[in-house]
């Protein structure tokens, strides 16, 4: 994708189809008045035939415009005449680029940073533009036969008035960083299991790390992890053929001194259930078992691109959850990293156990703060569908930094409680404890059990079995939550 940031007279630009807002009750935004005026009253016209009334998500493309240089005009409702709200705004580019890929444009200038957003200045709005419409491109076809693509635009500008370039400029930086991280995130967990295993992931990080020389890629064996007696994770991937991986990624933005930010994303690549084995239906769907660490890849992506000075930390447990001879089996007694035993009352809760290693391996990076995001438990689709995702934590003011980040970035995040009670469910007769909590609050359950692996830093949790992909006739990769996280580093680099 080609960008770019315009500010000279509208009607001297050359791109295949302008794009201007227009208001219920025929107020044009100054974009489409401007347009208006060079194409004499020609968006008048259209709006008092009544073609558009400017509700908000509503498109009219204009597709010729006689004795004019300007080719093409997409007129979008933005609602009633007065400031937008976030989500509103994202509706109507949204609403902008479902209509445009579905021609054959090629080119776009999007002049809809002309109005007005509550709580939102142009940094943002351009950043939207570029995010929201990356995010309805993307397509996977790496196994279609016939990859017919749905959208020609090669070109994305965005219309600013002079004094709007720096902060567009930077929008556009942002947009672009989060998008392509966005995109590795959906690429890697809409690919199949059978080509994204471990070793692939691994493989795909180096390739990260080749890229962008300011990220280090170290990977764990098996047997390093032997050696570090990661019993829980190890655990899970004997019951499969293919080796675990913990793969490693290092961002060095910051000072030497500055403790790392810690991502940790959860890699199963494929969750069979293990000897608890799922059921048939939407077993399919497990291979987005690994969004957790596809995000944290995504993000580094991201970071790299933004030079955020920042130290960040990655670490994916990346393994499969399958029902080998030699795998786990309920009533099966594990010894963590940590040294805490645990007791396997369901295969099927194998996340946890890889995360729970991975967290005590975090300690030694001395973390200022630890994140992790996991699909984690069916229970987050029960308790919040498919709009937040979960959050629970150790500290109010990590999670506090994470719900604002949610809002702002349109990544949304709810908190759920992480109390002592809820401990008790976790209760082994055998072990130090059980790796399920019965059938009530199993997101909450599931943190209490990670919990016990964090005692020692600031940390939260992100279940995202919710958000980090669409199921059904839609069904695809997300990229949540990378805007969020992306998000949250930006307010960190800059408070
Ligand atoms: N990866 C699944 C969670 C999941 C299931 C995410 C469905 C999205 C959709 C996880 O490993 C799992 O199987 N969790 C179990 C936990 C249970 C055994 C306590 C679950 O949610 O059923
Ligand atoms: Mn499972
Ligand atoms: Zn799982």
């Amino acid at each position: 994708m080609n960008y770019a940031i315009e500010t000279a007279p509208l009607e001297s630009l050359q791109y295949d189809c302008l794009i201007v807002g227009v208001y219920q009750d025929q107020h044009l935004s100054a974009s489409a008045k401007l347009v208006n005026d060079s194409t004499k009253g020609l968006i008048n016209k259209i709006v008092d035939r009544g073609d558009i009334n400017g509700k908000n998500g509503e498109t009219l493309l204009v597709n010729a415009i006689p004795d004019n240089s300007i080719e093409r005009i997409l007129l979008v409702g933005l609602g009633e005449n007065k400031p937008l709200s976030r989500k509103n705004y994202r509706k109507s580019l949204l609403a902008t680029i479902n209509t445009l890929k579905k021609t054959n444009i090629k080119s776009i200038l999007c002049c809809l940073t002309d109005c007005e957003v509550i709580d939102a200045n142009q940094q943002w709005k351009s950043r939207q533009i570029i995010e929201v419409f990356n995010d309805a491109i993307y397509q996977f076809t790496a196994y279609k036969s016939n990859k017919e693509v749905n959208s020609k635009i090669e070109k994305i500008g965005i219309f600013c008035p002079e004094t709007d370039l720096n902060s567009t400029q930077s929008g556009l930086t942002q947009g672009r960083a989060i998008a392509d991280g966005m995109n590795l995130t959906k690429l890697l967990s809409d690919l199949p299991g059978n080509i994204c295993t471990p070793t692939y992931l691994a493989e795909q990080a180096l390739e990260l790390g080749e890229k962008y020389p300011s990220i280090d890629i170290s990977i764990l064996e098996e047997n390093d992890m032997e050696k570090l007696n990661m019993g829980a994770l190890l655990s899970v991937s004997r019951g499969s053929r293919q080796p675990a991986k913990l793969i490693t990624l290092n961002y060095q933005g910051g000072k030497k001194s500055d403790r790392p930010i810690v991502l940790i994303g959860k890699g199963l690549t494929f969750d069979a259930g293990g000897i608890s084995l799922k059921q048939a239906p939407g077993m399919d769907e497990m291979k987005y078992d690994m969004c957790g660490g596809a995000t944290v890849l995504g993000v580094f992506l991201a970071a790299a691109q933004m030079q955020l000075p920042l130290n960040i930390v990655g670490l994916i447990p990346s393994s499969e959850n399958m029902p080998d001879g030699d795998a786990n089996k309920p009533g099966d007694i594990l010894t963590s990293m940590s040294g805490k035993t645990i007791e396997v009352l369901n295969t099927d809760a194998e996340g946890r156990l890889l995360l729970c290693d991975t967290l005590t391996y975090a300690e030694r990076f001395n973390p200022d703060v630890v994140i992790d995001m996991a699909t984690l438990t069916g229970a987050c689709l029960v308790a919040l569908g498919r709009v937040p995702s979960g959050l629970l934590g150790n500290n109010d003011t990590l999670c506090n930094d994470l719900l604002t980040a949610g809002e702002i970035s349109n990544d949304s995040l709810w908190r759920l409680p992480l109390w002592e009670e809820y401990q008790e469910q976790l209760k082994s007769n055998f072990a130090d404890l059980a790796n399920v909590g019965g059938k009530d609050a199993g997101t909450i359950t599931a943190a209490c059990f990670l919990s016990q692996f964090a005692e020692n830093f600031h940390w939260a949790h992100l279940d995202i079995a919710g958000t980090a992909w669409r199921t059904g006739t839609n069904k695809g990769a997300t990229g949540r939550p990378v805007p969020l996280l992306c998000q949250y580093l930006i307010n960190r680099a800059h408070g």
